[in-house]
């Protein structure tokens, strides 16, 4: 079998920061609050003029070049994101123009937070099946354009940023790469996460704006119950599916939502603090962005090393969840 390994890693976080501080001057909240209730400290911003589109790019320009791919080797561009520079066309393409990939075809992917391991996913498997060899995998969002800045129950979770991954197909018999991929949605929980008035369905105008439809609803806390269940069980999956124990994994980078979600599930899975990869402090949640991320920040921080297990889980709007286990080749 030929198994699809990473072979470079690339973030984006745009510059400007919001801190927790500068939102209590925004809406009725506190430091106090977001760091005790979401460990969340600060998050990026992306700049006036500065759109999912260019996040994604910059991510992908230090994917390429740590793998030393040129974009136009480049065979499928999958890019996970609910913030799209439009509705349509795909985000994708505007990334593959930018980056010159002429030789790929382009596509967004829908999956909210699991974005990013959907696309894995998918490209895994385009190139396991032998229809390309190289393929970029991104998540990159610009949230804060879509978030209530109205509304403290969501608007002090979110945050911008982008990571990509260069897949390539490995020879016949190695044993490192993505080694499984779990994906699972549920559809009857759509109205505890959505945009309900971005869509055909209530399209944004004077009235759907008054009523605040255009921007992200979520309702907290029944998305943590949900969220710590599925990340456990999908992470559990994982394990079994690959004979491994807890002790095995050398990382485990789960989505960041939220510290006490991270903790909850890791406790569940029974994995100690030390394999648990932890930034949502500095970002705040980046939606599909933040694994990837995760992933170039553990890696160029010397984290992770050849042959390490790497388990990735994530579960978003939908709802949506899926695990990935690497074993990591770099
Ligand atoms: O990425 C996709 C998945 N998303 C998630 O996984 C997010 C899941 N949910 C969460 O992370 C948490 O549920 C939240 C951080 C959103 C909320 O934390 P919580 O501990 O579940 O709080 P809660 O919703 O039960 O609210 C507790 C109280 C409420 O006041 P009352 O009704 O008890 O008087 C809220 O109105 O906290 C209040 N509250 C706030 N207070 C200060 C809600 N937001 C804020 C705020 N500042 N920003």
């Amino acid at each position: 079998m030929i198994r699809a390994r990473i072979t470079g890693t690339g973030s984006y976080m745009p510059e400007k920061i919001l801190t927790n501080f500068d939102i209590e001057k925004m809406v009725d909240t506190s430091n106090d609050w977001i760091v005790a209730r979401t460990g969340i400290e600060e998050r990026r911003i992306a700049a006036e003029g500065e759109y999912t589109s260019d996040l994604a790019t910059r991510a992908a320009e230090r994917a390429l070049e740590m793998a030393g791919v040129a974009a136009s080797e480049i065979d499928l561009i999958v890019l996970g994101t609910i913030t799209g520079d439009y509705p349509w066309p795909a985000t994708a393409c505007i990334v593959q123009k930018n980056l010159g990939a002429d030789n790929a075809y382009a596509y967004d992917l829908s999956a909210a937070c699991s974005g990013f391991v959907y696309a894995l996913s998918c490209a895994s498997d385009f190139i396991q099946s032998g229809r390309g060899k190289k393929a970029l995998v991104l998540g990159a969002e610009t949230l804060s354009r879509i978030i209530d800045w109205q509304d403290r129950n969501t608007c002090v979770l979110f945050g911008d940023g982008a990571g990509a991954v260069i897949l390539e197909a490995g020879e016949e018999g190695d044993e490192d790469g993505i080694l499984s991929s779990h994906m699972h949605s549920d559809g009857s929980y759509l109205d505890l996460l959505y945009q309900p008035g971005f869509g055909t369905r209530h399209m944004p105008n004077a009235e759907t704006l008054e009523d605040r439809l255009p921007y992200l609803k979520m309702e907290g806390n029944e998305v943590f119950k949900v969220a710590v269940r599925s990340l456990t069980s999908v992470s559990l999956e994982a394990l079994q599916a690959n004979n491994l124990n807890a002790d095995d994994v050398s990382l485990f980078i789960p989505h960041q939502a939220n510290k006490r979600i991270l903790e909850a599930t890791a406790k569940r899975v029974k994995l100690k603090d030390e394999q648990v990869y932890i930034n949502v402090h500095k970002y705040g949640n980046t939606s599909g962005a933040t694994i990837p991320v995760a992933m170039d920040e553990a890696y160029r921080g010397g984290l992770l090393k050849k042959g390490d297990l790497v388990l990735l889980s994530a579960f978003g709007g939908g709802f949506t969840w899926g695990s990935t286990m690497i074993r990591w080749s770099m």
